[in-house]
């Protein structure tokens, strides 16, 4: 009854994701992966699948063990669909999976940095950016900032990892503004009951100005203004 209230509320989804990442040793066995896993050790199958947004079509490998296999998802898709660009902009997606925001936006940008801590996204990332003939964009592996430390960006844009828990959504948000230029915009997707109005409050903190850019199908774009 108590659990139930519990999932049932408005924090409940961000206390039940806390407990699991808290106790996540106890219920996970260490044969057990996810896609935000360092090294994911589920047999590894790709499916490649056209995608045609923005004007322009793509192809992409997507692989198991990697975020949203087999598809583009619905919130990547809404993301890249209202992401602001801009022709001289240098762009971070963070947490690229297998590489869709990052590849669409190489199209529109001066360049793009990429980078994610699962291996297999990063290695299936980098054959996408060959099979897409991109030239502007490089994919590096790391936790968060980790691998553009002292560098800056004109926009960081992520669909962020939110089963990963809530103090990586934290510091994805309160960090983005030392890799921003002035005026630099955070650009992410997030489910509306997992922890928008939360991103929300956190964006408002540490941003000039925040705007909602898309609401629709269970999710939001919001852009922080640095
Ligand atoms: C929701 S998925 C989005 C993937 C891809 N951008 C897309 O939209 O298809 C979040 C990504 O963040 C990555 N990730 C999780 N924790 C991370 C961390 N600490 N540092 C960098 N990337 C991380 C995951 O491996 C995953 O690829």
């Amino acid at each position: 009854m108590r659990a139930k209230r519990v999932a049932s509320g408005k924090s409940g989804w961000f206390l039940l994701s806390g407990l699991l990442h808290l106790y996540k040793p106890l219920f996970l066995s260490p044969h057990m992966s996810h896609y935000y896993s360092e090294e994911p050790n589920v047999p590894l199958k790709t499916k490649t699948i056209e995608v045609c947004i923005r004007g322009q079509c793509f192809k992409f490998i997507t692989a198991s063990g990697v975020f949203s296999f087999g598809k583009l998802d619905r919130g990547t898709e809404l993301l890249i669909e209202s992401m602001i660009l801009d022709g001289n902009w240098r762009v971070l997606d963070l947490g690229c999976g297998y590489g869709a925001i990052g590849i669409v936006a190489s199209r529109f940008v001066g360049q793009v940095v990429m980078t994610d801590i699962n291996r297999r996204a990063i290695s299936i990332a980098k054959k996408n950016l060959k099979i897409n003939g991109v030239k502007n964009a490089e994919v590096r592996w790391g936790s968060l900032y980790e691998p553009v430390r002292g560098e800056k960006f004109h926009s960081i844009i992520t669909n962020p990892p939110v089963h990963a828990g809530k103090e990586v959504l934290r510091e994805i948000v309160i960090n983005a503004p030392l890799h921003l230029h002035d005026e630099g915009l955070l650009q992410l997707v997030i489910k509306t009951k997992q922890g928008a109005k939360y991103i929300k409050g956190l964006m408002e903190e540490n941003f000039a100005e925040v705007r909602e850019l898309v609401k629709g199908s269970g999710y939001r774009v919001y852009a922080g203004i640095a």
